[in-house]
């Protein structure tokens, strides 16, 4: 006999026990034909415990109810069936009780399971947007002023709310203010090279600094790094992500080693600003450039760290 048969003549021997024929509704989910007059023939290998009365009552209550505590002394002659287990067929082992039913319920973050947007705020001192001016009262920096502009997006488009970002750059002459720097430029004393803001509603956010100047690599022939920020993002769920920003129709585009590390164009052209009109407030003179940073999905922007 194929072990399929086998199984149902199983089931129908603890079936046989009830002396009523059995519903349409339980005998569907059984295989068996309701108000079958003739028992399977496994039926007269019934249990000892199936014979008692009480033991019958329990057995044929779990089929019909299930999860209703049984009055009988003695133990079932197989586990009682769950609401899962109810779909099966009789005979079968009785896993539905492992298997979740539903679909999973998908929760959201809260500040306790994310990294980031709790503290960001209290890292941030007015001002720290704007890297041309040091503190109040001193001269502004040397250099093209320009405003940089942006928004942050995830892959659906959709602006992402107070996230951390940060930029750091060379000034005006290429030189980074670090204990490494080895570039033998001019330090300007009224740019110390980063800053950082937090986006807003619309996940916009806005610097006001230098145009950085070209820098040759150390170490390196015939590699000048072009004007760039770099940017570092933090939000809500995020550890960090950087990239960094190039200007338009720079020369130097052309043969920078990481820009054109990036194999796609397309994924090139994402880290090139847009050159734009300044906001009326960006200071007398200042150029505006845009450069959206999208966290995910087809238009996602090359993140330096992802490459590494
Ligand atoms: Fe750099």
């Amino acid at each position: 006999m194929a072990k399929g048969i086998a199984d149902k003549g199983k089931g129908a021997k603890s079936l046989t026990v009830k002396k009523k024929p059995m519903p349409k509704a339980v005998a569907g989910k059984t295989g068996m034909a309701a108000g079958a007059k003739k028992p399977a023939p496994s039926a007269k290998k019934s249990p000892p415990a199936a014979k008692k009365p009480a033991a019958r009552k329990a057995t044929a209550g779990t089929l019909r109810t299930s999860g209703a505590p049984s009055q009988a002394p003695a133990k079932p002659s197989r586990p009682a069936a769950s609401p899962a287990g109810r779909k099966l067929k009789a005979g079968r082992a009785n896993l539905g009780s492992r298997t979740p039913s539903k679909p999973l319920l998908r929760g959201e973050l809260t500040t306790s399971l994310s990294i980031g947007q709790y503290y960001f705020r209290e890292l941030l001192r007015p001002g720290e947007n704007d890297l041309t001016i040091l503190s109040p009262g001193r001269p502004r920096a040397i250099g093209d002023v320009i405003e940089l502009t942006g928004r942050l997006l995830d892959e659906d488009g959709q602006p992402v709310n107070g996230a951390l970002i940060e930029i750091w750059q060379a000034n005006a002459y290429g030189r980074y203010r670090h204990p490494q720097e080895s570039y033998d430029s001019p330090l300007d004393p009224n740019f110390q090279g980063f800053g950082r803001g937090l986006t807003d509603e619309a996940g916009r956010f806005r610097f006001v600094t230098i145009k950085p100047g070209p820098y040759p690599v150390p170490g390196a022939v015939d590699w000048w790094r072009p004007p760039h920020i770099h940017v570092l993002i933090m939000a809500a769920g995020l550890v960090r992500l950087a990239t960094e920003m190039f200007f338009p129709n720079e020369t130097l585009n052309r043969f920078d080693l990481i820009l054109n590390g990036i194999p796609d164009p397309k994924d090139r052209r994402r880290l090139i600003a847009k050159q734009v009109a300044a906001t009326p407030r960006a200071p007398a003179g200042a150029t505006g450039f845009e450069f959206d940073i999208v966290l995910r999905g087809k238009a996602e922007t090359p993140f330096m760290d992802k490459m590494a």
